[in-house]
């Protein structure tokens, strides 16, 4: 072996103690010094948390809200101690208070450095935080992912803020949640004849496939008037290598990377090209929708969000409101990522429920039904207010699965919060500037306290008086979310439309057949953290066209011309369906034109393609 004759010689003691002493003294500095920084450290910690009373709570080794606790907790599994993963809060609910023994808890960990953030899932302390905005503004640090198209609403504090709250809050009138309404039953007519066409039975292999076109669909019409449909977008307008619904899609994502990702690393992978190109197309889309407005010949009176952000970015009189054109498409762009992804993943999570609940969903049909049946026309926005249980339904998901877990604060001023503890009585405790706050969402909405029987989904106990302070899915207080009537308008119609003519079942699958309730429920309403709540991959849906409730789905039509309500009985008489399930079942003969002499249709907006049927066939 070795060739050249030498021997390979022990070496003699006295080397040999002295390589042995330099690698323990080289080590034991080494651990003196790993020592002194854990001491250190650990002094440090315990500072923290006895300037905020020694609450107790959950340690981890990564800070979630940094950027390694981010990267970590995407690629590692939750490790207890080490790393939370990424939907730990909706994962852990109330338990880390119930340990902590009061509405307040402690998130200890150690890196990037040593932090105590400050959990609440007390009704009142949270209300103090939102109420006095100066005391505990928005740590805007935290939102850096959400300006990379410039400064906006969501991510801006103090005068800024202000200057877009005023530019932003007037375009969400109610003339807008009227547009948002008729806007959404398009949509979903159009979903009804021209996707699901005459199909008795649609299966979606995932909720979303349906929800997220829809969110985005209305929050591109009402939003930018800027109409995209099922059918339309398939393939990428003239000088557009991407349609808008995919650009925005891939966008929200995936727009940490924009933050993460050096400029190099762009060109490296085919997703990072794309993700870099969808950022490039998306802002090229925005530049038209802005240039296009700007441009019109004739200025429309239009009641989109867009058109408010448009006028106050053209208004540069210098009455405090104006915003510069980075600035308008930062506010473009958060508006179309709030009212894409919250919205798409609620009507989810609310299908999963409805379909895990087959008496609830029957319930909210029937009041769905009790409303549209009262009515001799198709309800409109006016209407919205009548259905209560459809409202219950989504607050009830919302509660049990908020979008936005976790709404970060910070202190701006030593001061003292009270929590409620285990035996009812309060805690009061010191929190000194500079500390970071949480609010808790799934702690305060599945706290025992003020929810009964909180792992439940009973829609009903939105109907009566219910702990308006204990349901923060919007947050509160001047931070609150302005899109919420947006929202629920959206939804409210979205289900009117889908409830009533389709029953929403979970595919069966036989490799699940077996399973209890809590396994499929478990399965069903899996989640996972994105930028916002993300409902899982497990959801597969069946939405069955209800076939046998021709009463139900009744098609009133005015007739006025004698010879056309002969045509329209004799149909009524035959056996001809117009869609499946569906007949036409009441003709009513009128004795004078009504004053537009147009034909009224029926209250179940869906029923507008058998009546195109039906005139055509007149
Ligand atoms: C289920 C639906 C929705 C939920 C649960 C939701 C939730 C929230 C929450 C929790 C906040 C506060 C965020 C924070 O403090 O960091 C917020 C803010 C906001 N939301 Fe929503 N949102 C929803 C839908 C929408 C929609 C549809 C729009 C617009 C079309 C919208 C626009 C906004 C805006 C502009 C803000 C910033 C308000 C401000 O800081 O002054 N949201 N939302």
């Amino acid at each position: 072996m070795f060739t050249s004759g030498h021997h390979l010689l022990p070496l003699n003691p006295t080397r040999r103690s002295l390589a042995y002493w330099t690698m323990f003294t080289a080590l034991s500095a080494v651990f003196s010094l790993l020592g002194v920084f854990l001491i250190q450290h650990l002094l440090k910690l315990r500072r923290i948390a006895r300037n905020l009373g020694n609450l107790s709570g959950p340690r981890f080794l990564f800070n979630p809200s940094s950027a390694p606790g981010q990267l970590t907790m995407r690629v590692l599994p939750p490790i207890p101690y080490v790393n939370s993963g990424g939907s730990w809060m909706l994962a852990q609910k109330y338990q880390d208070f119930a340990i902590a023994g009061q509405d307040a808890a402690l998130l200890i960990t150690d890196f990037p450095q040593p932090k105590c953030t400050l959990f609440l899932a007390d009704p009142a302390a949270i209300k103090e935080v939102t109420t006095y905005r100066a005391r505990f503004p928005k740590p805007v640090e935290l939102y850096a992912a959400l300006s990379v198209f410039g400064r906006n609403i969501v991510a801006s504090e103090g005068e800024e803020w202000k200057r877009y709250r005023k530019v932003a809050a007037p375009a969400f009138s109610e003339r807008n949640n009227k547009l948002v309404w008729d806007e959404t039953v398009l949509i979903m007519k159009d979903l009804f004849d021209n996707v699901w066409g005459n199909k008795s039975e649609v299966v979606v292999d995932h909720g979303v496939d349906i929800t997220l076109p829809i969110a985005l669909f209305v929050i591109g019409v009402a939003g930018f008037g800027r109409r995209v449909t099922w059918t339309s977008d398939l393939v990428p307008p003239p000088g557009h290598q991407m349609a808008l619904k995919d650009a925005l899609h891939i966008l929200s994502n995936n727009v940490l990377m924009k933050i993460i990702l050096p400029n190099w690393a762009w060109g490296l992978t085919k997703h990072t090209r794309e993700v870099q190109l969808a950022f490039i197309e998306f802002k090229q889309y925005m530049i038209e929708l802005v240039d296009a407005r700007r441009n019109a010949k004739e200025k429309e009176e239009r009641y989109d969000l867009f058109s408010g952000l448009v006028d106050a970015a053209r208004d540069e009189q210098g009455d405090g409101a104006a915003i510069s054109d980075e600035e308008l498409l930062g506010n473009v762009f958060i508006f179309l990522l709030a009212g894409h992804e919250t919205a798409a993943h609620t009507l989810c999570f609310t299908f999963a429920l409805l379909a895990l609940h087959p008496d609830e969903q029957e319930r909210l049909y029937q009041q769905i039904k009790s409303v549209t049946s009262s009515l001799d026309r198709a309800p409109g926005y006016e209407d919205m207010g009548r259905f209560t249980y459809s409202l219950a339904v989504f607050y009830e998901t919302l509660r049990m699965f908020p979008p936005a877990p976790s709404i970060p604060k910070e202190v701006a001023e030593d001061t003292t919060l009270t929590v409620t503890n285990a035996d009812g009585g309060k805690t009061t405790f010191p929190v000194p500037s500079g500390t970071e706050i949480n609010l808790h969402v799934p702690g305060l909405h599945y706290n025992p306290r003020y929810w009964k029987d909180p792992h439940a989904f009973k829609p009903e106990r939105f109907l009566g008086d219910w702990p308006k302070d204990a349901f923060i899915p919007f947050s509160l207080g001047a931070r609150a979310c302005l899109g919420r009537r947006f929202f629920e308008t959206e939804g409210i119609a979205v289900m009117t439309m889908l409830v009533s003519n389709y029953k929403i079942e979970i595919k069966e699958e036989p490799e699940f057949a077996g399973e209890t309730f809590e396994q499929r429920f478990a399965r069903i309403t899996a989640f996972d953290q994105g930028l916002t709540t993300i409902a899982g991959l497990a959801l597969s849906l069946d939405f069955v066209w209800i076939r046998d409730s021709t009463t139900d789905l009744h098609l009133h039509l005015h007739c006025f011309r004698p010879q056309r309500l002969k045509a329209l009985n004799a149909l009524q008489q035959s056996s001809r369906v117009v869609r499946p399930g569906i007949r036409a079942v009441s003709v009513q003969g009128l004795k004078r034109a009504p004053p537009n002499r147009r034909l009224q249709r029926d209250p179940m907006p869906d029923n507008f393609a058998a009546f195109r049927s039906l005139t055509v066939m007149n």
